[in-house]
């Protein structure tokens, strides 16, 4: 099989791919190992920054978004029993909506499908050969067959645990990594948020976070020790916990069926570069960011909006310079994120250590007094326009 841009995983980095390459006129096969109700229901992120939204609208896929997610001015932070509003508007004048990865991953499958896109399940990448020619191969297995895509460019868009990170030679690569000693146990439960906006909440006991997914159904999260095994979490006491955690005057928090639970470790990763030859990273496939501040998804479409415009390029006037320039350009904005979200996590998160809790209060306090302060949240949480 022949095809210009061979394209690994079916995430949202890979279909959005896909799709943005089909309306520039550049034909693409994807290759996603797993088959497609897996890839549709898996719970991920929920939160798309602005300027996402309105690649997703602008790229026809703001439809259903509109309609059924829900647009965020501001969220809630919450430490030593108060409360105080981050008001995204007011600060920055932007705003986020909350839309889950599950949709975004249902409408692009669904489109790329009716547009006649060729998105192959079942089919796992297992070698990247010749990147560094001018016509390199993805061997895979499709059908218990051994198969090869032949193509002009690959894209690895297979998440932290694929093949396209390990496909870049030794000696060009480097990786920036950092571990944290806590995972979160998430939980989605049938029952009306307790707050209209997200509330992130610092306690003794450890972070938790209240998200939503519709006006009926809840995300939750709690911080939970390494290796947490969430049958020691029975519903009960996941909400004394998130009661106890995000607690404030006045403030009660419905309670629900949970309809499904997982634990999410923690971790920062950056590869660079994120191409070489004819290769080139997209998503988790090159960076990994802890959760808080949600920007694991809105950074994957962020590279791929890039990539697909130096791929445009080069196909319409064979100009390469946008491809040459992908590496650099999208690590800008990686780097810009990684610390965000490094950032958000230690400023939330529970060590036990007497110190480091003394900082994060003083941390807060002033977030909560300060214009400036609150501001530069704002403007990282609804995602800087420029990398
Ligand atoms: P993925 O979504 O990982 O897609 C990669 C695809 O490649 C997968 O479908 C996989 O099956 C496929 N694949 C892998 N190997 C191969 C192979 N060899 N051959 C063919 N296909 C292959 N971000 C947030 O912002 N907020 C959150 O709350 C949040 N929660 C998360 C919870 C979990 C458990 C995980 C793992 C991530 C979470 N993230 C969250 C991060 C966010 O979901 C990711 O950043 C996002 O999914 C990245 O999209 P992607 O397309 O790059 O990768
Ligand atoms: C969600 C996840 C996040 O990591 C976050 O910071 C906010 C919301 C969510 O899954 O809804």
């Amino acid at each position: 099989m022949r095809t210009r841009v061979g394209i690994i995983g079916a995430g949202p980095a890979g279909l959005l791919l896909s799709h943005l390459l089909h309306l520039a006129g550049i034909e693409s096969v994807v290759l996603e190992t797993r088959d497609r109700a897996y890839v549709e229901a898996r719970q991920r992120a929920g939160v798309v920054e602005h300027g996402v939204a309105r690649l997703l609208r602008h790229s026809g896929l703001g439809e259903r978004m509109d309609r059924e997610g829900i647009t965020h001015d501001g969220i809630e932070l919450r430490f030593d029993g108060r409360s105080h509003r981050v008001d995204f508007s007011d600060l920055c004048g932007r705003s986020v909506e909350i839309w889950a990865q599950t949709e975004i991953v249902k409408d692009l499958t669904a489109r790329r499908l009716a547009d006649g896109g060729q998105v192959l399940f079942g089919a796992r990448a297992t070698a990247i050969e010749g990147i560094e020619t001018d016509s390199p191969r993805v061997r895979h297995t499709l059908e218990g067959r051994e198969e090869v895509l032949e193509c002009d460019y690959v894209a690895a868009c297979d998440g932290f645990h694929g093949i396209g990170r390990r496909s870049l030679p030794e000696g060009v690569v480097r990786t920036f990594e950092r571990l944290y000693p806590f995972s979160w146990l998430g939980v989605l439960a049938d029952v009306p948020p307790s707050c209209e906006e997200l509330v992130y909440a610092r306690h003794e006991r450890g972070f938790a976070l209240h998200s939503m997914r519709s006006e009926e159904v809840s995300r939750l999260y709690l911080q939970v020790p390494n290796g947490t095994d969430p049958d020691d979490w029975p519903e009960e006491r996941v909400w004394e916990e998130l009661a106890e955690r995000m607690a404030v005057p006045g403030w009660e928090l419905r309670r629900g069926p949970l309809t499904s639970k997982g634990l999410t470790p923690m971790r920062s990763l950056v590869t660079e570069p994120m191409s070489h030859g004819r290769l080139y990273l997209a998503g988790d496939a090159a960076h990994i960011v802890p959760p808080t501040g949600a920007k694991g998804l809105n950074l994957a479409l962020h590279d791929v909006a890039l990539l697909a415009e130096g791929l445009r390029a080069r196909y319409t006037h064979g100009g390469t310079g946008a491809l040459e320039n992908y590496s650099a350009a999208a690590l800008r904005r990686v780097w810009r994120a990684e610390h965000f979200s490094y950032w958000m996590t230690t400023l939330l998160h529970t060590s036990g250590d007497a110190f480091d809790h003394r900082l994060q209060l003083s941390h807060l306090e002033y977030l909560a007094s300060s214009r400036a302060a609150s501001t530069q949240l704002a403007e990282n949480y609804t995602g800087l326009p420029h990398p």
